[in-house]
Order: C-alpha cells, then sequence, then structure tokens
C-alpha cells in the first residue's frame, strides 16, 4: 500500500453538521440552506466535501434546515464521495446533531461543519491523531478576532487544555480557533444524550479534554463563510487557491477575472472586477458591473446596474441602473 493511502483505514466515514438556520444570510436563506449558496463556482457544501479522502467510505450529512432541498440538490450533484443524508426533526444542535446521524460512524470518524473553507491535507491530520492517541484531534486556525468562534489553550505537546466557545476578547485563551473538522473516537459519540439539543462546544468538549483531545495547527487558508462578509471574502481564498475553476471571463465580457460562469449565462457587454460566480442561467444586460459578489441561477442584473460585495438570490432581479453594495438580496417576495 502506498505511504499516501489510508492504509488500514480506509473504511473512514465522515460525519457532515449542516444544521442551523443560516440568519446570518437572510433573505437568501429563506429560501435556500446556507451550504448551497456558490462560491468559486459550486457550492459551500462541495467544496467542504473537497477536504475528505478520495477514498471515503461515505459522508453522513447531518441535515436539519431545508434537508429537502440538500437531499434533492446532492442526488441531482453527486459529489466526489458517497453521502447519505440523515435529517432531524428539529433542531438538536451540533453534538444532538452528531449523535442523531452518527449511528454507523467507522472508529475513528471525520467530523466537519459544512460552512468552512480550508486548505488542509487531511491525511496529516489523520496521522497525528493516530500518533498522539486521544480521544481525537481538532484542527485549529489563528484568527485575530476570536470571538465568533471556539477557542483553544494548548500545551507544550498540543494537547488541549482549555476550550471555550465565543468568549470575550479579554478572556479569550489564544488566538487558536476551532477550525471546523476534527476526527474523534467512535466512543465520543456514546457521551452524548440522545433526543435534545445537545452543543457539542460546550457540553461535549470538557469531557473530551479530560480524555486528551490535541490540537492541528492549520498552515493555510481558512474562514468561516457563514456571514455575507467573510462568504465573500472564503470566495476569494478559494479562487486565490486555484479552487475556482479557470475563472475565464464569460464570452462577450470584459474587465477582469476570476469570475466562474455557470451555464447558459448571458452577459455581453458586461464588465466584471475579480472574484465573482455567475449561476446557472444568469443575464447581465449590457453596461452593467459586477465585482466580488455571486449572483445565484436566473438572477438578472440589468443594464448598467453595479454590483460590489453582493450575494444575489436565485431569480432575482436588479433594476437597469441600480446599485449594490455589500447588499444580500433574494427574489422579491422571499424576505
Ligand atoms: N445537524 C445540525 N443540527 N447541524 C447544525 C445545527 C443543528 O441543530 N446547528 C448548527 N449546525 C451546523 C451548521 O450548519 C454548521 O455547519 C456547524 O453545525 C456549526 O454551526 P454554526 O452555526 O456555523 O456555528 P458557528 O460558526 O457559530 O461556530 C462553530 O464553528 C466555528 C468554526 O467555524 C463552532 O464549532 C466554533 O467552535 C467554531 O470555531
Ligand atoms: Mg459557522
Amino acid at each position: 500500500m502506498g505511504s499516501d493511502s489510508l492504509g488500514p483505514m480506509t473504511a473512514m466515514k465522515a460525519l457532515v453538521l449542516i444544521g442551523g438556520f443560516g440568519t446570518r444570510l437572510r433573505p437568501v436563506t429563506y429560501t435556500i440552506p446556507k451550504q448551497l449558496i456558490p462560491i468559486a463556482g459550486k457550492p459551500m457544501l462541495y467544496h467542504v466535501l473537497d477536504l475528505l479522502p478520495p477514498d471515503l467510505e461515505e459522508a453522513v450529512l447531518a441535515t436539519g434546515y431545508k434537508s429537502a432541498e440538500i437531499a434533492a440538490y446532492v442526488a441531482a450533484h453527486p459529489p466526489r464521495v458517497p453521502v447519505r443524508c440523515v435529517p432531524e426533526a428539529e433542531p438538536l444542535g451540533t453534538g444532538g446533531g452528531m449523535k442523531n446521524a452518527g449511528a454507523d460512524m467507522s472508529d475513528p470518524f471525520i467530523c466537519m461543519n459544512s460552512d468552512v473553507i480550508a486548505e488542509l491535507d487531511i491525511h496529516a491530520v489523520l496521522e497525528t491523531n493516530r500518533r498522539k492517541a486521544g480521544v481525537g484531534t481538532m484542527t485549529l486556525a489563528r484568527v485575530e478576532d476570536t470571538s465568533p468562534y471556539g477557542v483553544a489553550a494548548l500545551d507544550a505537546d498540543d494537547r488541549i487544555t482549555r476550550f471555550v466557545e465565543k468568549p470575550r476578547p479579554e478572556v479569550a485563551p489564544s488566538h487558536w480557533i476551532n477550525a471546523g473538522l476534527s476526527v474523534w473516537r467512535r466512543s465520543v459519540l456514546d457521551g452524548i444524550p440522545p433526543g435534545r439539543p445537545v452543543s457539542f462546544e460546550t457540553e461535549v468538549m470538557p469531557s473530551l479534554l479530560e480524555r486528551g483531545t490535541y490540537g492541528f495547527r492549520l498552515g493555510g487558508f481558512w474562514e468561516d463563510a457563514g456571514t455575507p462578509a467573510r462568504l465573500l471574502r472564503a470566495q476569494q481564498l478559494l479562487f486565490d487557491g486555484g479552487r475556482g475553476g479557470s475563472g475565464a471571463l464569460p464570452v462577450g465580457a470584459t474587465g477582469r477575472g476570476p469570475v466562474a460562469t455557470g451555464t447558459g449565462v448571458s452577459a455581453r457587454g458586461a464588465t466584471f472586477g475579480p472574484y465573482v460566480t455567475l449561476g446557472a442561467g444568469v443575464t447581465v444586460e449590457a453596461g452593467a458591473h459586477i465585482e466580488n459578489s455571486v449572483v445565484m441561477d436566473g438572477a438578472i442584473i440589468g443594464a448598467g446596474a453595479h454590483v460590489a460585495g453582493s450575494i444575489v438570490g436565485p431569480s432575482a432581479r436588479i433594476a437597469a441602473g441600480q446599485r449594490l453594495d455589500q447588499a444580500i438580496v433574494a427574489e422579491e417576495g422571499n424576505g
């Protein structure tokens, strides 16, 4: 077996958390779950699945809000690893979602949030987890503002000694935050109470620190795409990291890429700045300009409109000459 294969761990499974209402991305998330918002040419969820080992046995998608939309999308667009959806009737939180969907996990298994983009070597994470032989390994990203995240304190051996979810800046123990991808022994699931909402970060983590949880410090880019500004920043990082396809301008358009262009886009006479995703069937009329934005399937950008730093939802229509700056808009009638 090659040194870069998973060796005896080829039966690895992953659990992907896809609940949550995406409140910070409303009104677009009234109609589609945030994980299906495209960035750098494909839904956020598919960039997340790209991080998993290609020979993964399956990724179990722990869905909640808009679970039917996610099931339909993955059925129509099969990801590069096999996926299976396990919906929850009521939101169970991160720990509750793991318990509900984790009945058939491998030992160990990969657990990940579905709204983070990252540059990481999953085999290096799995190898560290095997070597440290604790109950699990949490990847950590270094950020300046730790307040929206879970923050870890580490000892000299990178064992996590303390974990605080969303601390006030003055009490944050470090700048190393939970990057949203971890590896756990299957037994971790046994410690989660069934049938009720459980926060993995606050209710489960304390006991896992006692059992030995290690940090794996990421070196590459990382972003949580859960707010409009961070979603667009994630898109930029993906494009700059070469994960947004060719980035060529649509036919008949001018300006600067990268632009990820879906099928059936019409954009003759439009201009582009960098970092744009255009979904399938988008129309950008002559003289319109778009930069640093996401325009979803079927949207129409009117002649001469100017769209910057914005997210335009499916089938939304931006009037001729309108200026959109750092806006998030959905089709009228959906919020
Ligand atoms: N199945 C299920 N059920 N999934 C859920 C639920 C639920 O009730 N609630 C949230 N999720 C999913 C979200 O879809 C997301 O993928 C993940 O769990 C984390 O939820 P977020 O709402 O995005 O949490 P956060 O960004 O505030 O904080 C989390 O992620 C940070 C990194 O981005 C925490 O894990 C932090 O510790 C971490 O630093
Ligand atoms: Mg998040």
